[in-house]
């Protein structure tokens, strides 16, 4: 399987610390933020990898992880955004790269505490389709800032993406798994009102045909690019007991 980490964007939600740098290069306690992206990717077992940047701090990433060999990568591969198109937009800068493998794509601001192996495992033995990762989140204004799942016992109905009544306390991470039909999704996508190619698009189109399945992430989860206040939480949370464990 081979991993994508998505380390573009604005990071308009943090500026103006985002104006001076890439929010993924911003520190999480005692390293950039991307580097817990690479670690979680390596610490599942998945060591072929592309980044995904853009805007004019794209060098510093080259400084930072080089050929990837220090981080535990065997392959390290770059694409360059020309635009911060979203989520999606950015992922379909990578399909040469992961031509008709599997694919793990991971948002390079999320932190999770515990390992993926498991998830990447399951959809290792999962034979086509796709697969997210839910965590329970308490308050309704978390959730609207989330993509949020809409529930029918353990299967997902639909996702909606920063819903203002959130249908259930399940948001969708920044850790999704395709098979190759995400190729042929991406190019039926339309911007949606923020502009962006939204990977809740992709993610609907696999859940309406029945070939979305979901884990539930243990332990803690912080998407550190959502507000300030989640930045420092996520800060806090990998000061005081790490991740990746
Ligand atoms: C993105 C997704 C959203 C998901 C979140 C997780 O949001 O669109 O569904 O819950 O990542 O970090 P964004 O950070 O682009 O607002």
């Amino acid at each position: 399987m081979k991993g994508v980490i998505l380390a573009g964007g604005t990071g308009s939600r943090l500026h103006p610390l985002t104006r001076i740098t890439n929010k993924h290069l911003l520190p999480v306690y005692d390293r950039p933020m991307v580097t817990y992206a690479v670690e979680a990717l390596v610490g599942a077992g998945i060591d072929e990898v592309m980044l995904v940047t853009g805007g004019t701090h794209a060098g510093e990433f080259f400084r930072l992880l080089g050929n990837g060999q220090e981080h535990g990568i065997a392959r390290l591969f770059y694409a360059y955004q020309d635009q911060a198109g979203g989520i999606a937009e950015a992922f379909g800068l990578a399909e040469r790269f992961v031509g008709r493998d599997k694919v793990c794509v991971l948002l390079a601001d999320n932190v999770f505490e515990r390992s993926l192996r498991t998830t990447v495992e399951n959809f290792e033995k999962q034979e086509s389709g796709a697969r997210i990762v839910l965590t329970h989140v308490g308050e309704d204004e978390h959730l609207r800032h989330l993509g949020v799942a809409r529930m029918n016992g353990e299967r997902v109905e639909e996702i909606l993406e920063k819903p203002e009544t959130p249908p259930s306390n399940y948001a969708v991470t920044g850790i999704y798994f395709y098979d190759e039909q995400v190729w042929d999704v991406l190019p039926t996508l339309k911007p949606s009102g923020r502009g962006e190619l939204e990977i809740t698009d992709v993610n609907n189109w696999y859940v309406s045909r029945g070939l979305m399945e979901a884990d539930v992430v243990e332990g803690f989860w912080g998407d550190a690019g959502e507000s300030i206040d989640a930045y420092y939480e996520v800060n806090d949370f990998v000061r005081r007991n790490g991740v990746n464990k």
